[in-house]
């Protein structure tokens, strides 16, 4: 699935060297160099630069990969050129580290079985977006998700680059009708820009938002994501027929597309990145919580439960059904899903093999928790390594 890299000879160089090995922007005479604030401006950018990559290839498994020599040749470009450009084998390695550095990510003992798509050729937002379905068909894989990263170009400093706007690839619309949220009531907002940007929207439940795709600040384009790129689970309860009354479902691949991949101090400002779900996100929070679709009262209902007591404890019995629901429509439909049992294990087996290697496991307790019965696993009873969130590589909030 990887493609050859023509980035290296595409990549919109942002600074060719100056008369006297001194950076200046492509294009410009000496009178529009800039004030001298933007020239330290540009300096400090590039120092910043040289200390990410020196900082990266200084890592044992870049070492590994690349040997000692790749550094000088890095540092040689970035002289010449004001930036360098990863090889195929570097970027996904730095996309491989960066997931295994994630403090908030409870999933990171498969870190290792990452793929990348190497999508630095794609320069328009309908060739961005191209690629974005590409990784929805190929990561989704008809049920059996795979790990998938798509990386799209670093930004050139001193401009946005690329930006995907939607969270997620694939993520649900939310109509305010007069103060009843009809979908889902994160995405409100986004629909509202989506509807601004031409967007024509349904008044469905569940109706999948157009990717919202931005280049160095302009307006951003929508685009529909194809149905064939979009694989949902309707939801239905082993038990209890009433339940596929309900109309939920929810989609199977959670493609996180607005967090930036930093990797030797090169941004990739979009890197959509995708595994599998676990259920109690869905179970236990997308279709659950207050804020989101909110809907333990109606199961509760229909369990015949008495919701005016707390201490009927009606909540936890409504959300142990929602969520058995959750994992057997994804078994019964062929599609991958880990419980948040099976998923608690697997991070205390990381943590330990990740010790045994001599390495820290940098974690967010409240986030390699799971949303419900958390004190039943292993990650409710121990402490982690405090989280260090200046690790890289990693993923990061999207500079502005
Ligand atoms: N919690 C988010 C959601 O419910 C997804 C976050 C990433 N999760 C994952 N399993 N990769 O949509």
């Amino acid at each position: 699935m990887d493609r050859a890299s023509t980035a290296k000879n595409d990549r919109a160089c942002p600074v060719l060297p100056g008369p006297r090995g001194t950076a200046i922007h492509r294009g410009s005479s000496t009178s529009r160099l800039g004030s001298p604030s933007r020239r330290s401006e540009q300096s400090q950018e590039i120092t910043t630069l040289v200390a990410g990559a020196r900082a990266f290839y200084a890592l044992p498994e870049v070492q590994e990969l690349a040997g000692p020599e790749r550094w000088l040749e890095v540092e040689a470009e970035i002289e010449q050129d004001g930036s360098y450009a990863h090889t195929e084998a570097e970027l996904l390695l730095g996309a491989k580290l960066a997931w295994r550095n994630h403090a908030r990510c409870n999933g990171r003992y498969s870190w290792r079985s990452l793929s990348l798509i190497d999508a630095r050729d794609a320069q328009t937002p309908a060739e961005i977006a191209e690629r974005c379905v590409e990784h929805l068909v190929i990561s989704t894989n008809a049920g059996k998700l795979r790990p998938v990263i798509t990386v799209f170009r670093p930004r050139v400093p001193g401009r946005s680059g690329v930006r995907i706007l939607n969270p997620q690839l694939i993520r649900y619309a939310g109509y305010d009708e007069a103060g009843r949220v009809i979908g889902d009531p994160l995405h409100v907002d986004l629909t509202r820009q989506a509807v601004k940007a031409g967007w024509n929207p349904g008044h469905g439940q569940f109706d999948v938002l157009p990717m919202m795709i931005s280049v160095d600040g302009r307006p951003p384009e929508i685009f529909d994501v194809p149905p064939e790129a979009i694989l949902e689970v309707p939801i239905s309860h082993p038990r209890y027929d009433w339940f596929a009354d309900l109309g939920l479902r929810w989609h199977a691949n959670p493609a996180i597309s607005d967090l930036c991949l930093e990797i030797g101090g090169l941004e990739y400002t979009a890197a959509p990145f995708s595994g599998w779900y676990v259920s109690s996100e869905i179970g236990a929070r997308n279709l659950s919580d207050t804020a989101r679709y909110n809907q333990l009262p109606k199961i509760a209902e229909r369990l015949g439960l008495d919701t005016r007591r707390n201490a009927s404890l009606w909540k936890d019995r409504a959300l142990l059904e929602l969520n058995e629901a959750v994992i057997h429509s994804y078994a019964q439909a062929g599609v991958y899903i880990v419980d948040h049992h099976t998923a608690a294990e697997q991070f205390v087996a990381h943590v330990d093999r990740e010790h045994r290697s001599g390495r820290l496991v940098p974690s967010d307790w409240a986030w390699v928790n799971p949303p419900m019965s958390a004190s039943t696993t292993g990650t409710f009873h121990r402490e982690f390594d405090p989280p260090t969130f200046d690790a890289r590589p990693n993923f990061v909030r999207a500079p502005q």
